[in-house]
């Protein structure tokens, strides 16, 4: 099954992807994951990254496609993906669809107040990219990853002026995503608000 989770920032699409992942056994596909391990590893990319990822601005497209068309060219993409992140311009989606034929593209409803909560209170372990919240899914002992016992960190972008700028370019590059499916007959939207276990429900429901 090949899937795309499209939603703001914040709304939860890493989150859901991980519990999919295991249950479908399809690999998930994260751009920003992709971007942030090119950084951690010094590579050239992620030295062209860096700055654009602390602002919350978009990669430009073809440094973006060609890394998806890579990544979608591995062995384990042929059973199935979760594209988490990708496409978010109408050029990466016209692109995808020279790739790859998409069968759901899951739409992560959500509001903006719930948007702002998570973000700020998100925490990550930099090695691993385990994800937490201060509140809604906390560590074991507090600022410090359950299985590595490295310390937790805040993203960059998790600062309140790389958030908002996040949830501009996603109004003005990324929504327009949704009528673009939505024509395509493709999009199923998914109530992102509730606990990740009832939107894991959901998504089976709604995903054949
Ligand atoms: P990326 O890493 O994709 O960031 P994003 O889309 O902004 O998504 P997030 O990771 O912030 O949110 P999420 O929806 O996955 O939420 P999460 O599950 O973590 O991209 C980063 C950057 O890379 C971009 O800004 C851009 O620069 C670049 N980039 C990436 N893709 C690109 C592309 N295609 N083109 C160009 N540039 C690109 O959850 C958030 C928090 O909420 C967590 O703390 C979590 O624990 C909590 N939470 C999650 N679900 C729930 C729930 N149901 N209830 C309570 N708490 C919850």
């Amino acid at each position: 099954m090949n899937l795309i989770f499209l939603g703001p920032p914040g709304a939860g699409k890493g989150t859901i992807a991980a519990i999919v992942k295991d249950a479908y056994k399809i690999p998930h596909i994260s751009t920003g994951d992709l971007f942030r391990a090119n950084i951690k590893n010094e590579t050239e990319l992620g030295k062209m990254v860096k700055e654009i990822l602390a602002s919350g601005n978009l990669v430009p497209d073809e440094v973006t496609i060609k890394m998806v068309e890579n990544r979608l060219g591995e062995s384990d993409a042929k059973s199935g993906y979760i594209l988490d992140g990708f496409p978010r311009t109408i050029a990466q989606a016209d692109a995808l669809s020279q790739m790859s034929l998409v069968d759901h593209v899951i739409n992560f409803v959500i509001d903006r107040e719930t948007i702002l909560k998570r973000l700020s209170g998100r925490r990550v372990c930099k090695s691993t990219g385990r994800t937490y919240h201060i509140l809604y899914n906390p560590p074991k002992v507090e600022g410090i990853d359950d299985e590595t016992g490295e310390p937790l960190i805040q993203r960059d972008d998790d600062k309140e002026e790389a958030i908002l700028n996040r949830l501009d370019v996603y109004e003005k590059s990324t929504a327009p995503l949704i009528n673009y499916y939505k024509e395509k007959g493709l999009l199923i939207d998914l109530d992102a608000s509730k606990s990740p276990e009832e939107i894991f429900e959901e998504f089976k429901k709604v995903v054949k």
